[in-house]
């Protein structure tokens, strides 16, 4: 099974490029930067790797992230993570970025953005993987804070397809942002939202009805609610999984409990990524492997889940023909 999962050409749509930060480059660009990180090795800093909730990792994941100032960071940060597509067996992928993450430090939107764009061209000449960009809102910040990095979004508009929302879903549901989603879908901007990681299967009925989104990030929280499972399969709603992420965030005490193969099975359009493999212990391949193992799951269902990645991803119709 893991020689068919490396071959098997996959599809990754949720992944946060900060949470692609390997403890070696982590420190690599503390020093390059002259930047003092609070642990004394790359050994301690992956036993800090250690969480009970979301918001246990988020407070070390914006921690990790200061060390990010300058293009060339940003550039290498991305390039890492492409190498590790090619790796996987990766064809094409759709990243997120937290610009409020590196603004509110004094970095430049342009720095980062141009940094992350270079290496997505670089990527496509180099190792035939394709991309997109999904800008996403932090919140646990404001709504003017949102509307205005949508705003300076605006002169790199043509290189970004997609906003999205995340950090803690816990106190700041999708309401909060119904007005910068509804600015967003005006300006032609696909959408996208976590919703449903750990927070209630209402947050996923508000980020369709009110923000009117695209896809869900995570959702799995969805099996509470029978009615909201009928509606995501009947019409083909995406939920972009996580598998290795919510047992690390303890959304799931085990991997068996994992309920992706049950939503697979009643038809629902789930996928399979990596969110915040850095941190998560695991890229794409070791995502699938652990799935296929705790849930004995088949190559067909290995192909399908792969094959929803493909249709629910913003690629264009010239290219998801190209790779499925
Ligand atoms: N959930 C919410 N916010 C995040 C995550 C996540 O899994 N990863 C990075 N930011
Ligand atoms: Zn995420």
């Amino acid at each position: 099974m893991k020689r068919f999962i490396q071959q098997l050409p996959k599809v990754e749509l949720h992944l946060h490029i900060e949470g692609s930060l390997e403890p070696e480059l982590m420190f690599e660009l503390a020093k390059r930067n002259g930047i003092s990180l609070p642990y004394a090795s790359v050994e301690q800093l992956k036993q800090a790797y250690q969480f009970d909730s979301l918001q246990s990792f988020l407070d070390l994941y914006y921690q990790g992230a200061q060390v990010l100032l300058n293009e060339q960071d940003f550039f290498d940060l991305t390039m890492a993570y492409f190498k590790r597509c090619q790796a996987n067996n990766v064809v094409h992928c759709e990243i997120m970025f937290d610009p409020q993450t590196h603004t509110a430090r004094g970095v430049d939107f342009a720095t980062v953005i141009n940094g992350i764009h270079k290496a997505q061209q670089q990527a496509l000449t180099q190792f035939n993987i394709s991309s997109e960009l999904i800008m996403c809102f932090l919140r646990h910040l404001d709504e003017a804070d949102a509307i205005n990095t949508l705003d300076q979004a605006q002169p790199y508009k043509p290189l970004i397809k997609a906003v999205g929302l995340d950090s803690s879903e816990m106190g700041h549901p999708p309401q909060k942002f119904e007005r910068v989603f509804a600015l967003a879908k005006a300006q032609g901007y696909r959408l996208v939202a976590h919703a449903g990681e750990e927070g209630p299967a209402q947050n996923i009925w508000d980020s369709i009805e009110l923000l009117k989104v695209d896809r869900i990030d995570h959702g799995v929280r969805a099996s509470d609610d029978e009615r909201l499972m009928d509606y995501l399969q009947s019409q083909q709603m995406p939920l972009t999984v996580c598998p290795l992420s919510n047992t690390k965030l303890k959304v799931f005490e085990h991997m068996a409990q994992h309920n992706i193969l049950t939503m697979l099975q009643k038809g629902i359009c789930v996928t399979v990524n990596s969110d915040d493999p850095a941190y998560f212990g695991g890229y794409m391949n070791d995502n699938f492997e652990a799935i296929a193992d705790a849930l004995a799951m088949t190559r067909e269902n290995l192909i399908q889940l792969s094959h929803n990645a493909v249709d629910a991803s913003f690629a264009s119709d010239e290219r998801k023909h190209a790779i499925k």
